[in-house]
């Protein structure tokens, strides 16, 4: 029996970037342009790839620092034509670092997928030195191939994370990801999986209901959710600024676990009363708030700041949909 395909959608970012000049080193100039080479030409570049039945599709070409609403509802809406069929086996997306995090948690949420879908990534462009791209997509492909992965994970030097723990902890380094506590689900080594934990189960009810939110929303109307930080002498004026400007959600980076000036709490309540959804993370880059009873600001337990502000923005979409809140 042939094996089923395992479709690549390229969305660009470092992995598919090349330098103006690869000659050039730290003279303090930007060295490369992210999302230039197409994802074709990424993977005929890697004789590891050679004879598997991979299918590209470019469904953009960013520096995923210019991520947002219309390339995910594109990526959403590509993902879920191709999981549906049944001659796929799993999806590998290649895309940016910076926000990597963000779109594998938003394709959690949106796809809650009973298939791979595995992100990857790469910190050096294709045409460093030595790039770690091409491991990272011979990975990345391994792991869409298990027999058994499901779920949104990404792909990045060897380790295999999940969606809902993986965070860039390091501006530099190869190994540029982290899932914090829980650890890594998976190590890769020459091909093979070494599982340390479950698959993400694919268990959001609402995966459907935020599917169709989704598609159904122009990306120039979504929500207009925002991060605030508190910080030493954060007074709330932002917050003020943040409403003012028509903010529908705000998410509050709080310091330790989740906790706000007083200032900034009473200017993140009066958002409230005008009817702004606030919810609170926490600043640390590990462990989550510890929720506890009488909190004036729900804590949203696990994910980061960054990760909130999509639950949040998926959570008013699906309200702009006519679901009820959460
Ligand atoms: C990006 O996120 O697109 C640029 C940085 C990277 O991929 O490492």
């Amino acid at each position: 029996m042939a094996s089923k395909k395992i479709v690549v959608l390229g969305t660009g970012g470092t992995i598919a970037g090349l330098a103006p000049d690869p000659g050039q080193t730290g003279d303090g100039q930007p060295t490369y342009r992210a999302g230039q080479v197409g994802v074709e030409r990424l993977l005929a570049n890697i004789p590891a790839l050679k004879g598997l039945p991979l299918l590209a599709e470019q469904v953009a070409q960013v520096d995923s620092k210019d991520m947002g609403p219309t390339v995910w509802q594109t990526l959403a809406t590509r993902c879920a034509h191709w999981l549906s069929d049944d001659d796929v086996q799993g999806l590998v997306i290649t895309h940016g670092t910076d926000t990597l995090e963000e779109t594998a948690y938003f394709l959690h949420r949106v796809l809650a997928p009973e298939k791979p879908v595995v992100l990857t990534c790469a910190m050096r462009p294709a045409d460093a030195l030595a790039p770690d791209g091409p491991q990272n997509l011979v990975d990345a492909v391994a792991v869409a191939r298990s027999s058994g992965a499901q779920g949104v994970v990404a792909v990045c030097a060897g380790q295999v994370h999940g969606a809902m723990d993986v965070a860039k902890v390091h501006p530099y380094r190869l190994d540029a990801f982290s899932s914090g506590d829980a650890g890594p689900i998976a190590w890769v080594e020459e091909g093979q999986l070494r599982r340390l934990r479950p698959w993400p189960v694919a268990a959001d009810r609402r995966a459907g209901q935020l599917a169709a939110a989704v598609a159904q929303h122009s990306p120039t109307t979504w929500p207009f959710v925002e991060i605030v930080i508190n910080h030493a002498g954060a007074d709330g004026r932002l917050v003020d600024a943040l409403v003012g400007a028509g903010a529908r959600g705000l998410v509050a980076a709080g310091t330790g676990n989740g906790t706000l000036s007083q200032a900034l709490e009473a200017a993140l309540l009066r958002a409230r009363e005008l009817g702004v959804e606030v919810v609170r993370s926490t600043r640390c880059a590990s462990g989550q708030v510890v929720p506890h009873r009488g909190d004036a600001i729900a804590a949203t337990p696990g994910l980061s700041p960054v990760k909130a502000r999509v639950a949040l923005l998926l959570d008013l979409l699906a309200r702009l949909s006519g679901a009820p809140a959460l």
